[in-house]
C-alpha cells in the first residue's frame, strides 16, 4: 500500500474516493470509484474494532486509534487494488457540540430589469454563509434551504423572478473545531494529510446514503444510533432543518443490562446481538445465559423493561432537542433509523410508538457493487461519506440541499463559478 501524493487517482478515467468513519465500536474505510456520469461503485472495505480508542465520538487514545485505522486503510487499499489518495478522502465527524444555525444572506437586485440572475443567487447563497459562530466552533456543512423574494415570498427557484431583494436561507451545521481537527489529525497520523475540507456530520452522511427526494420534501427524521452516540437530522422540504448528536447509544443499553442483571458487558452485547434483533425473545419466559459454566436465566420482561427505558430515553432527548411539539408536522415520511441501533427490534418498534410515525431501517441507495456489508445499517454512514465525496470530488463540498427547485444546470453553473461543486441530494 502506498500513500498517494496530491494527484487524483484515476482508474480508466474513473475517480477513486475513500470514506473514513471513525466510530465508537468500529473504524471503517470504504473505497469506491465514481465514473464521469457520477455513478458510484463500492470497491472494498477495511474495518477494525475501535477498542477503547474512541468513546462517544471523542478520540481517547490517538496512537491506538492510528494503529487500528492504518490497518483498516491498508486492508481496504489492498482489497481495492488501488492506492488511497488523500486529495479524495472524506470523513465523518460527530460529537455533542454538533448543532445547526439558520442564517439568511440577502442581496439587492440592482440590474435594470430587476430580474434575479445567477449572480444574485450566488451572492445571496454566499452571504448566507457569513455567519458568526461561538468561539472554537467551525462550520461543518451547509444545508441550503429556500429563497425569499422581497422579504415575504418563499420561492424554491428564484431565477428569472422580478423583485428588489433576494434572500437565501441556509442552515449551518457546526461543531467543535478541535473535534474536527482531531479526526483529521488521526487520518494524518496514518499517512494521509487531508488538506481540503473533507468532513461531513455523521447524520448528514447517513441521510445522504439512505434518503430520497420524497423523504426530504415531505419530512423525515434520520437517526443514526451507534455504540456511543446517536446522531440525528430532521429535514423538511418547506425549508425546515435541524440536527444534533447525543452521547448515548447502544453501549448504554449494554451497560444498563450489566447493572440490572449483574452480567459482564460482553455478555450484554451478546444478548443484544443474539436475542434483541427480533421480538422473538419475548415469546419465551426467560433468556438463558451460560455464566461461566453456570446456567442463568433472565426474565424476558425484565430485559424488555431495562432496554425499553433506555430506548425511550434516547428518543426523549432527541425529541426535546428538536422541539417536540413541532416534530409531528415535519414527519410526513416518518423516521429512518441507521447504525447498529437499527438492528435492535425494540428500537425500531420504540421509534414507531414514540414518534407516532412510520419507521424504516436505513438502506443504502445508489451505490453499486457487491459489498454485502452495505446492506447492513451500521454502514449507512460510511456509504454516505463516499457519496458525499463523489459529489464534491472536485475539491470537497460542504453543502447540501433540502429544496429541489433549483435547476441542476444552474446549480452546477453556480458551483463552477465558486470553483467547487455544490453537492445536492438528488431530489
Ligand atoms: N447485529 C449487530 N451487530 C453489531 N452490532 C450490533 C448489532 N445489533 C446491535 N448492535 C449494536 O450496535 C452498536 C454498533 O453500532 P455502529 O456500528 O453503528 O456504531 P459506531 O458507528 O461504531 O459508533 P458511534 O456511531 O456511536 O460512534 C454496538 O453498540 C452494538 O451493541
Ligand atoms: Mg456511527
Amino acid at each position: 500500500m502506498g500513500h498517494g501524493g496530491g494527484q487524483h487517482r484515476m482508474l480508466n478515467s474513473r475517480q477513486v474516493i475513500t470514506a473514513v468513519d471513525i466510530g465508537t465500536s468500529k473504524l471503517c474505510v470504504l473505497i469506491g470509484e465514481c465514473d464521469s456520469k457520477g455513478r458510484l461503485r463500492a470497491l472494498a472495505m477495511g474495518e477494525r474494532d475501535s477498542g477503547d480508542a474512541v468513546c462517544k465520538g471523542e478520540i481517547r487514545k490517538m496512537s491506538d486509534l492510528c494503529t487500528r485505522l492504518s490497518e483498516a486503510l491498508e486492508d481496504a487499499s489492498d482489497s481495492a487494488g488501488t492506492e488511497i489518495d488523500p486529495a479524495n478522502m472524506f470523513f465523518s465527524v460527530t460529537g455533542r457540540q454538533i448543532a445547526s444555525q439558520r442564517s439568511i444572506g440577502s442581496v439587492t437586485i440592482m440590474n435594470e430589469a430587476r430580474k434575479v440572475c445567477e449572480e444574485e443567487i450566488k451572492e445571496a447563497l454566499e452571504n448566507s454563509r457569513q455567519i458568526s459562530l461561538p468561539v472554537n466552533t467551525v462550520p461543518i456543512n451547509f444545508v441550503d434551504s429556500e429563497f425569499i423574494m422581497d422579504g415575504n415570498r418563499k420561492v424554491e427557484d428564484p431565477l428569472g423572478l422580478v423583485g428588489s431583494k433576494l434572500e437565501a436561507v441556509s442552515f449551518c451545521v457546526h461543531g467543535s473545531s478541535s473535534m474536527v481537527e482531531n479526526y483529521r489529525a488521526a487520518i494524518g497520523e496514518c499517512g494521509y494529510q487531508i488538506k481540503h475540507k473533507g468532513d461531513i456530520f455523521a447524520a448528514l452522511a447517513s441521510a445522504k446514503s439512505t434518503l430520497g427526494a420524497e423523504d426530504l420534501k415531505h419530512g423525515t427524521l434520520l437517526i443514526d444510533i451507534g455504540a456511543g452516540t446517536s446522531d440525528f437530522a430532521l429535514f423538511h422540504g418547506n425549508g425546515y432543518f435541524d440536527c444534533g448528536s447525543i452521547p448515548v447509544g447502544c453501549d448504554h443499553i449494554a451497560n444498563d443490562m450489566c447493572a440490572a442483571f449483574d452480567i459482564h458487558v460482553t455478555k450484554a452485547r451478546e444478548i443484544i446481538q443474539e436475542h434483541l434483533q427480533t421480538d422473538d425473545f419475548l415469546k419465551e419466559q426467560f433468556v438463558s445465559l451460560d455464566r461461566s459454566g453456570e446456567p442463568r436465566r433472565i426474565p424476558s420482561v425484565s430485559i424488555e423493561k431495562v432496554v425499553g427505558l433506555r430506548v425511550n430515553e434516547i428518543f426523549e432527548i432527541i425529541a426535546a432537542s428538536l422541539q417536540k411539539s413541532r416534530l409531528k408536522q415535519h414527519l410526513g415520511r416518518g423516521v429512518v433509523v441507521c447504525g447498529g441501533g437499527a438492528k435492535i427490534a425494540m428500537i425500531v418498534k420504540g421509534a414507531e410508538k414514540f414518534f407516532e410515525a412510520t419507521v424504516r431501517t436505513g438502506e443504502v441507495r445508489e451505490i453499486d457493487g457487491e459489498l454485502s456489508k452495505l446492506r447492513d445499517p451500521r454502514y449507512c454512514c460510511v456509504a454516505g461519506i463516499l457519496k458525499y465525496g463523489a459529489e464534491g470530488r472536485s475539491g470537497g463540498s460542504d453543502r447540501m440541499r433540502i429544496i429541489s427547485g433549483v435547476d441542476k444546470g444552474l446549480w452546477s453553473l453556480i458551483t463552477q463559478s465558486w470553483g467547487k461543486i455544490v453537492e445536492s441530494i438528488k431530489i
